[in-house]
């Protein structure tokens, strides 16, 4: 097996292990309706549709980033796929540049041939590989938007991980000019705050997908993976580094409202576990809900698994909003909170 794989492969095995979720809350449960003791809705005519980059979605929820590049990403890579497809729901991709620099044959868009399909490439492959790299990506899956996901704390924790960061956000900037598909830029369970917000909107950025903690931990997944004792010393105390999607949501969420000339749509994600949680980050702000590992375990097993989940979290949705007397998404976004006495 090939290191990428190796790694990749690794990955897998230890975010599904509980040792590496947060253990800290994530605050989600502070987010307290106001039960609507009289819904005057009918549970089964609540909206929960929406469109997402043009295209109609049957729910907010989209399938986050996930690996490929290893034998066992390729199954779960075609499980995700079909079900995102069958379920309406967008799919984002783990990072392609396993695939592209293995030559491997990437099949996400065979299998989900209507689904919205998002690419993915890490910043720092991007600042080297530039817009030959992010064409190849968008390309091969024929991708409706391309992901670059920004993770200074997993590289630092990571045996051999990148430390250079210089030429990134002129990367990005680059992509936002030059490439057909709008730019999605995440982080991948730290978060994206106001300042580096603020950076990529003048890059041109116009989606942010938060990725904050409270999750999947990426700094322990790859201490864990790292031999040097020193590595694990130094890094020590950053294990519960990061800003939780509790807090990024409401002032990402603010820069459109405060400039209305800046069109930010913000995806809520990082330690989102069911649709409550998605309900919860719709009415601070998102428009989108992503969520990786909750799909990780029904994606080993079968497509029709991942479906089952994304059915049982869209019920959990439409139950969250029947409670909260919101008939349709917007109607969510604006529900009333739980009375502070
Ligand atoms: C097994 C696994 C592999 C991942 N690989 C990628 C990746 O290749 N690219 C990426 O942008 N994020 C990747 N992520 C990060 C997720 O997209 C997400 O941002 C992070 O796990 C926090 O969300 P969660 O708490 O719902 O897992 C991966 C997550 C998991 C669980």
């Amino acid at each position: 097996m090939t290191d990428i794989r190796r790694r990749k492969q690794d990955h897998i095995d230890l975010a599904r292990q509980p040792s590496h979720q947060m253990s800290m809350d994530s605050e989600f449960e502070h987010v307290r309706f106001e039960h609507i003791a009289l819904p005057e809705l009918d549970l089964q005519s609540i909206d929960m549709t929406c469109t997402f980059l043009g295209q109609y979605c049957k729910s907010p929820v989209i399938i986050g980033a996930m690996t490929g590049g290893c034998d066992e990403g390729e199954a779960i890579n075609r499980h995700l796929a079909e079900a995102a497809e069958y379920c309406m729901i967008p799919m984002a991709l783990g990072s392609q540049r396993a695939a592209i620099e293995l030559n491997l044959q990437q099949n996400a868009r065979r299998w989900a041939p209507n689904a919205i399909l998002l690419g993915n490439l890490g910043a720092t492959q991007l600042a080297k590989g530039g817009l030959t790299l992010a064409q190849s990506a968008i390309e091969t899956i024929s991708a409706n938007a391309l992901i670059i996901h920004l993770n200074p704390l997993q590289e630092l924790a990571q045996p051999s991980g990148d430390h250079n960061w210089t030429g990134v956000l002129r990367a990005i900037e680059i992509c936002c000019l030059k490439l057909d598909v709008p730019i999605i830029v995440k982080e991948v369970g730290a978060g994206i705050g106001p300042t580096a917000a603020r950076s990529l909107i003048d890059a041109g950025v116009r989606y942010i997908e938060t990725a904050g903690c409270g999750g999947t931990n990426w700094a322990s997944i790859e201490l864990a993976r790292n031999p040097s004792s020193r590595e694990r010393e130094i890094m020590q105390p950053f294990l519960t580094w990061g800003m939780r999607t509790f807090d990024l949501l409401p002032p990402l969420s603010d820069i459109s409202g405060i400039d209305e000339a800046i069109d930010l749509q913000v995806i809520g994600s990082g330690g989102i576990r069911h649709g409550l949680d998605v309900a919860r980050s719709i009415r601070l702000g998102a428009s989108m809900v992503a969520m990786a590992q909750p799909f990780l375990e029904p994606a080993i097993r079968s497509s029709e698994d991942v479906i089952e989940k994304i059915n049982i979290i869209n019920e959990q949705l439409r139950r969250a909003m029947f409670l909260t007397g919101s008939a349709n998404l917007d109607a969510l976004s604006q529900a009333k909170l739980e009375p502070r006495g």
